[in-house]
């Protein structure tokens, strides 16, 4: 019987996300994106070009193609109300619903949530109703503090003191925010991801992945959204012990009960993105959804049937695992030069020699005679094999064979990048 499901959403993670659904011959995907993206129109029965957060469009269009299951890329349309809308017209979605999705939509609700069940991992933290108020707070306070605008920014909104800012620059820069304002306390420690499926009650979880913020390498430079990742063959990471992994498993599992319980339960994709401490992981955020490029290395990898998934996490009938294979994954992302400040783009794109690599498409356009940027990150490579050197030496060699004003992190996935996470990691504790 023919499945046909809808994906919300048209970059890279998006496209990994309908390779993997196609890979089940009795899948038929469509897609509804602003952009064409041309990975995904290459496996797709049905494009609609239309702004992810019209939800009545995409339910429309989602009611008009018969689709039977849903599933949601990016965070905005969950901000929207995209799930609630596709519901409404019938449509199981694997997502949760807008008031579940303000875990990653709404950190101030994230952080008094996380606080009022007793969840660990919560950072101490302030929420100012008004950025203006927030000024008194950040100056006296004894310490360094994550700024971050409450709603969401694109991954793009938050500044470190001790990083990108000085004590008077968070107070200027909090002063150029409107809306309300999280103070954290900044955390040290090395950075992983967590995803996991989840069916209202329980949670399925994948493979530890670490991803890259910062532009340039040797973590420097502003932040993006992510400019590349990693994971090892054991689905494991060296400077998180069984024991971080157990504990950051089990804050999740409570924040999906909490969730519950205020009668919103999360049917979706769990991202925990966790500082891992010298006292153990930190919730740094939640986000409702597979991470970008996080999905690029789980998803090649997963063995078992993805629409299947998909289904089960509607139903609320999700197997107690799932299989992934063995092997190590490494994913660089290209992007404009000038890339987040002041890319380059409408600038000519031209793949070269591949080899063994997995190639997802990100913002780029399809233009007569080839490829063109855009202003976003372009396109991803992943290289997948026994072992990270492996992994990452496929990923490398698709990435320096792209011609174009684009560039990449060489750094991502090699062994000495490892070794200064570990040796971090053992300075920490
Ligand atoms: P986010 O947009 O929440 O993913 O944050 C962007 C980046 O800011 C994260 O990847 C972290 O590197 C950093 N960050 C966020 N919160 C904190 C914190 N409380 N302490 C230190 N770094 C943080
Ligand atoms: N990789 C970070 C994110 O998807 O938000």
């Amino acid at each position: 019987m023919v499945l046909k499901v809808l994906v919300v959403g048209g970059g890279g993670r998006e496209h990994a996300i309908a390779a993997a659904l196609a890979r089940n011959g009795d899948v038929r995907v469509y897609c509804v994106s602003a952009r064409r993206n041309p990975g995904i129109a290459r496996l797709a029965s049905g494009i609609e070009i239309r702004k992810e957060t019209d939800v009545a469009g995409v339910a429309a269009y989602a009611t008009s193609q018969g689709i039977d299951r849903a599933i949601i890329g990016p965070e905005a349309p969950l901000d929207a109300g995209v799930v609630d809308a596709l519901e409404g017209a019938g449509i199981p979605t694997a997502g949760p619903r807008w008031a579940a999705a303000r875990l990653e939509t709404d950190k101030a609700f994230c952080r008094d949530l996380m606080q009022s069940h007793g969840i660990r991992g919560c950072p101490l933290y302030r929420v100012f109703q008004n950025p203006a108020d927030a000024v008194p707070f950040i100056r006296d306070h004894d310490g360094d503090l994550a700024v971050k605008p409450a709603g969401l920014t694109g991954g793009k909104g938050v500044r470190i003191m001790g990083e990108q800012l000085d004590r008077e620059g968070a107070i200027a820069y909090v002063r150029t925010l409107s809306g309300p304002v999280v103070l954290e306390e900044r955390l040290i420690g090395e950075e992983f991801t967590l995803q996991a499926f989840v069916d209202g009650t329980r949670l399925v979880y994948m493979p530890l992945v670490q991803d890259h913020k910062r532009a340039y390498e040797g973590d420097t430079g502003p932040n993006t959204g992510g400019m590349g990742s990693y994971s090892l063959a054991d689905h494991t990471l060296p400077f998180v012990s069984a024991e971080d992994t157990a504990e950051a498993r089990s804050i999740m599992a409570e924040a999906v009960a909490a969730i519950r319980r205020q009668g919103t339960p999360f049917h979706g994709i769990l991202y925990g993105q966790f500082m891992n401490t010298g006292k153990g992981p930190r919730v740094i955020e939640f986000n409702a959804r597979f991470g970008d490029p996080e999905a690029m290395n789980v998803l090649p990898i997963l063995s078992s049937d993805f629409p299947e998934i998909l289904c089960r996490i509607t139903e609320g009938s999700l197997p107690s695992r799932v299989e992934w294979e063995p092997l190590a994954t490494v994913c660089k992302y290209l992007v404009p030069e000038g890339y987040p400040d002041a890319p380059v783009s409408h600038q000519p794109l031209a793949l070269g020699e591949t080899g063994e690599a997995l190639v997802y498409y990100g913002t780029v356009e399809e233009a007569e005679g080839g490829l063109a940027t855009l202003s976003s990150r372009t396109l991803a490579v992943v290289g997948k094999g026994p072992d990270l050197a492996t992994a990452e030496a496929i990923a490398e060699q698709a990435a320096s064979g792209v011609q174009g004003r684009v560039r990449y992190r060489r750094d991502i996935g090699t062994a000495a990048l490892l070794s200064r996470r570990v040796a971090h990691m053992e300075a920490l504790r």
